[in-house]
């Protein structure tokens, strides 16, 4: 019996790992699962990668079994030196060629659409395509479309369909956009612009991910890229531009007062206010409440209260510990952000 469980500590390793790592694509964020055309010409590169290692790895593993058991120590063998070689024109002939052909194999298709996928400049790709100008925070994203004038944050609206341009740049330290599903990913550097084109196969909401270490709360600095039809789209921009409906209940119309006094040094309820916070106009139609918690009022009344309990190293203040608002005036402020919607 004790023989068994030594077997399967012997495997332990190897099931965790395989436990961890089928944690790894969850909610439709893989890269191995593409909505799209950049997706899928990356996970064709993985896949063409992964397929060249695996026969490395059986090609070897073969040999290395077949010599290990041809050549092992027999019972009643006498201890011998093998007769001992020096070079082989052949077998070192062979062992080099077989790499250059397999990186052959591998850089052909890699440098072609490493081009392809990042062409953001060509007439094909930029013809009807969309300009989204990224901004990445400590931790929060800003998405800014340029030839409407209208700014939002954590999600991003796009037409299904068409290409996007997004143009990528950070406030602070070095982040990384990306959004499995669709492609990806570049990294968003203070004082610099980067590219990447995106498109969407079918309307959906895809998760995005910042892939770059960038401070307490890098692993809780999630966005979403929500993609319409190319009539939703339009009439979403026009609603932004339209602006929010206003508050109409006792509640929301308090909270509408105290968010003007607390909240409006920072955030916005308007793309021309955009300010160092995110834009609010659309907060009620958002996935998530800060990128990445349940859209609902109870998180964000425990959002208002105390954000850094939520997302370590945020630099939104805390608006309730400190008794600058009660728990009463921070729910009138969630009835209020509730009714912050450009969709009907
Ligand atoms: Cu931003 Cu990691």
């Amino acid at each position: 019996m004790k023989k068994n469980w030594q077997h399967v500590l012997r495997f332990l390793p190897l099931i965790t790992l395989l436990a961890l790592l089928s944690g790894c694509g969850k909610d439709g964020v893989s890269a191995l699962e593409p909505f799209g055309e950049i997706a899928r010409e990356q996970a064709k590169l993985m896949i063409i990668s992964f397929s060249i290692m695996i026969i490395v790895v059986l090609v070897v593993g073969i040999i290395f079994t077949y010599v290990l058991v041809k050549f092992r120590k027999r019972k009643g063998q006498e201890e011998y030196i093998p007769r001992q070689v020096e070079g082989s024109a052949v077998l070192e002939i062979i062992w080099t060629v077989i790499p250059i052909i397999l990186l052959a194999i591998l850089a052909v298709p890699t440098v072609a659409k490493t081009f392809s996928t990042s062409d953001t400049t060509s007439k094909s790709v930029t013809k009807d395509a969309v300009v989204i100008n990224v901004t990445a925070n400590q931790f929060w994203w800003e998405f800014e479309y340029p030839d409407d004038k209208v700014v939002t944050a954590e999600d991003a609206v796009i037409p299904t369909g068409r290409n996007v341009i997004f143009n990528i740049t950070s406030k602070d330290v070095t982040h990384s956009f990306w959004v499995p599903a669709l492609g990806g990913k570049v990294d968003a550097n203070p004082g610099q612009t980067t590219k990447l084109r995106l498109k969407a196969d079918e309307n959906g909401t895809y998760s995005g991910r910042c892939a770059e270490l960038c401070g307490a709360s890098h692993a809780l600095m999630y966005f979403n890229v929500k993609a319409v039809s190319n009539d939703d789209y339009k009439a979403w921009i026009n609603a932004m531009k339209d602006g929010a409906s206003e508050p109409t209940t006792a509640s929301a119309k308090e909270g509408q007062a105290l968010f003007k006094n607390n909240c409006m040094s920072c955030h916005a309820v308007d793309s021309k206010d955009a300010g160092i916070a995110p834009n609010l106009e659309n907060f009620a139609d958002r996935k998530n409440i800060a990128g990445f918690l349940d859209h609902n009022k109870e998180n964000l009344e425990k959002w208002i209260w105390d954000p850094q309990a939520e997302k370590p190293g945020a630099l939104m203040p805390k608006r309730g510990v400190n008794n600058n608002l009660t728990k009463d005036q921070i729910k009138q402020i969630a009835d209020y952000l509730f009714t912050l919607s450009v969709e009907d």
